[in-house]
């Protein structure tokens, strides 16, 4: 491998929230012959390397890739072939808990794909995302908000999936490891996908997809990017659903309603 891919697989990495890589000596690991993703070759170089912690041109390049590196998105990756290499996954500890994996569901064409948590019960009994008390809210914001502004769209067009694919135990927040891990198969997602926008559910998904530590209501209500990709911010509908949170209800439904807009007008 060149230093020239080497740098490329540094910075995809980089962009699905890996912070800290170390290296491995002398173990060879890692070393698959993949070709690099499209979406990297795409990426606009002057504006990566101007972001904090860019892989410098003049720095040399570590001799081995770290260890136990997910794989890179092959091209022409698609839904279904992330799912066959997700298979009876137990590649973090998440899979201990869980009934059934939740892949994602809905419109694999989408135009707008919303990115959760990671399932709760209802969903790991189901095997699909957002059914439970929280998922009925989501799709009431997106077929309700839909209707009053006259976008022809319901929950069934969008695509929907979580940051972790199996149910964190007591539904405790993903851990760091969990997101990094089962994160690379998000980004294949959103990669096979290639949605005109995407909304990201609550600070975990934030987290994931924006690589920062800023909260919610921070990120919130203002365009950000996945790659090449627009991205809102908005709360989670766990969130919402607590009596306390009412007002923030509103400013989900003006985010949404942003979103619904750009995307679909
Ligand atoms: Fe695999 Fe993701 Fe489930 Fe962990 S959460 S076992 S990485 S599918
Ligand atoms: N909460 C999430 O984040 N994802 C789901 O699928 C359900 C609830």
């Amino acid at each position: 491998m060149d230093r020239e891919e080497l740098r490329r697989r540094l910075e995809f990495y980089r962009d699905l929230g890996m912070g800290g890589l170390y290296v491995a000596s002398g173990t060879g690991h890692g070393e698959a012959a993949v070709a690099p993703p499209e979406a990297v070759k795409r990426a606009p170089k002057p504006e990566a390397a101007a972001k904090p912690g860019a892989i410098p041109e003049s720095q040399p390049a570590p001799a081995v890739l770290p260890m136990a590196l997910p794989p890179l998105e092959p091209a022409g990756d698609t839904l279904p072939a992330i799912l066959t290499d997700i298979g009876e996954c137990t590649r973090c500890r998440l899979h201990q808990g869980r009934h059934k994996l939740v892949f994602g569901s809905g419109n694999e064409a989408a135009k707008l794909v919303f990115v959760g948590e990671g399932p709760g019960a209802d969903e790991d009994e189901q095997g699909l995302p957002f059914v439970g008390r929280a998922g009925q809210l989501l799709t009431q914001m997106i077929d309700n908000t839909a209707r009053k502004e006259g976008i022809p769209i319901s929950r069934p067009d969008v695509y929907i999936c979580n940051v972790v694919k199996c149910r964190p135990p007591e539904n405790r927040t993903p851990l760091p490891d969990e997101m990094e891990i089962c994160g690379q198969f998000l980004a294949r997602q959103l990669a096979a996908i290639r949605p005109k926008a995407i909304c990201a559910l609550g600070s975990t998904a934030a987290k994931a997809l924006l690589n920062t530590k800023d909260g919610v209501t921070k990120l919130r209500g203002k365009w950000h990017k996945w790659r090449e990709i627009p991205l809102m911010v908005t709360y989670h509908p766990s969130y919402l659903l607590r009596p306390y949170n009412q007002e923030a209800k509103k400013e989900a439904w003006e985010d949404l309603k942003k979103v619904l807009h750009y995307v679909y007008d």
